[in-house]
Order: C-alpha cells, then sequence, then structure tokens
C-alpha cells in the first residue's frame, strides 16, 4: 500500500484531486468511482476549481458511486443522489446521463443490485475508485462482518453508522436504516483505489488496517489484497494511530 501523509485536510484533499485529474488527463474517458460523506468534500471542491478554473475535462468521463440509501427519493436533500450534484457533478462538464448511482427507490431492490453488479462490469470496473472509511472500518457501506466475496447487496446499517451519519439528518431516527452498497468484491474489482482519511476519529481505523491481518470483521482490510491502493491519510488519523 502506498501511504501519503499530509499536514491536514486541505492537503489531504489536492493529493487526492490531483490523482484523479492526472487519472482524468491521461485517460479522458475514465470511469471513477465516487463515494460520498465527509470525507471526499474538500477534493470534490479542488475537483471542481480544476474543472473551472484549469481545464480539466470530464465530457467523456463515467461515474459509478459506491452505495444510496433505502428509502430515499434522488430529489431527498439527504439522498447520496442529491449529494453529488449539489457537490460536484452540478459543478463540471460531466454528462448526467454519464452519472451512476443505485436506485434507494427500486421496487425490486433485489433486481436492482443485480443491474448495478452488471453496470460495473458494462460500464467499469472503475480505473480509480475513491473511498472513505468508517470508523468501525466498513467501506462503501459494507459494515464489519460483510464477506469479502460479496457484490452489490442491501444491507442494515450499523447503530453506529446511523449515528455518524445523523449529522446530515435532522435527527437520528430520519438516518435510513438500511442501504444498497457496492460489495467488497465489486469494490476490488477496479484498476486502482484512492482511500482517504481525515481526523482523530479514523485513527482506530487506519491503525487496524495498516497493523491488522485482513479480516472480515474489518471490510478495509480486504484492501490488503489488492495490487494499487494509496492510502491518503492526514496527521490527526496517522499519528493517533500510533505512528
Ligand atoms: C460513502 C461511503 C462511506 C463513507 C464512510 C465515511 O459513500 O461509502 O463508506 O466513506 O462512512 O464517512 P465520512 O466521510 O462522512 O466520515
Amino acid at each position: 500500500m502506498n501511504i501519503i501523509i499530509t499536514k491536514d485536510n486541505q492537503e489531504l484533499s489536492e493529493k487526492a484531486c490531483g490523482i484523479i485529474e492526472k487519472q482524468v488527463n491521461d485517460k479522458p474517458d475514465s470511469v471513477l468511482g465516487l463515494a460520498t460523506g465527509g470525507s471526499p468534500l474538500g477534493t470534490y471542491k479542488q475537483l471542481i476549481n480544476g474543472c473551472q478554473e484549469r481545464s480539466v475535462n470530464y465530457e467523456n468521463v463515467s461515474t459509478l458511486n459506491l452505495d444510496e440509501y433505502i428509502g430515499l427519493d434522488k430529489n431527498d436533500p439527504q439522498s447520496y443522489h442529491f449529494f453529488m450534484k449539489k457537490h460536484l457533478f452540478d459543478h463540471i462538464n460531466i454528462r448526467p446521463e454519464n452519472t451512476y448511482i443505485p436506485n434507494g427507490k427500486a421496487v425490486n431492490l433485489g433486481d436492482e443490485c443485480e443491474r448495478y453488479e452488471q453496470l460495473i462490469d458494462d460500464i467499469g470496473p472503475p480505473d480509480l475508485q475513491l473511498l472513505g472509511i468508517g470508523q468501525n472500518g466498513h467501506i462503501g457501506f459494507n459494515e464489519p462482518g460483510t464477506s469479502f466475496q460479496s457484490e452489490t447487496h442491501i444491507i442494515e446499517l450499523e447503530e453506529s453508522t446511523r449515528r455518524a451519519n445523523a449529522r446530515f439528518f435532522d435527527s437520528l431516527d430520519k438516518v435510513p436504516k438500511q442501504a444498497i452498497t457496492m460489495g467488497i468484491q465489486s469494490i476490488l474489482k477496479s484498476e486502482k483505489i484512492v482511500i482517504i482519511a481525515s481526523g482523530e476519529r479514523k485513527a482506530d481505523a487506519i491503525r487496524s488496517l495498516l497493523e491488522d491481518e485482513p479480516d472480515e470483521n474489518m471490510p478495509a482490510s480486504a484492501l490488503r489484497a489488492h495490487k494499487h491502493v494509496t492510502l491518503i491519510v492526514d496527521e490527526a488519523a496517522y499519528q493517533k494511530a500510533g505512528h
């Protein structure tokens, strides 16, 4: 695993942006795997600047998002569809029809999981997958105990995940209990993976990712089997991890 330690979240975001922009410049029809949540916000700001000020071109780029809450409409401000438009897609020259996110309102969720996994194979797999990491080590919404062989599936969110994400909702009881997520096997199909972690609250997960044996109780540890992973971590998440 390639490890980049940064001073703070700003530098982390610049580094992640630099890697994504290089990917897009080197291969203009790249497929990018994207994440939501707090971690990628700074990176997305930088990507928007790059598109608007440095003419990085997303006209032929496609994106596949990791996950979506079950039961939220695309226009719900808390949905990941809404998040991606607000924080990235509406501000760069990507074609909306080239952006893919699981449908959390599908009538048949089992079929939706199969459809999305097929999309990953047909459109992707991503040339570059951007990941955050949960405090419990989840990647995508693959909670501890998820099989490393898993493909796109429905997951019950852990209480700790719901509590961590309650900051985006009016109250904890509004946070959905289930999500559709790319599986661990689906994520590992990507050519390259960049995982970002910032702040002390991620330190335990980062320590475990770097030091413990791969274990399904620590979903991110599956990344150890991938040939091209870059971890970008700020000092707060790394030093507290005991390095
Ligand atoms: C989001 C996702 C999750 C988050 C993780 C960290 O699409 O897949 O794995 O990356 O929950 O969330 P933040 O960045 O909000 O700490």
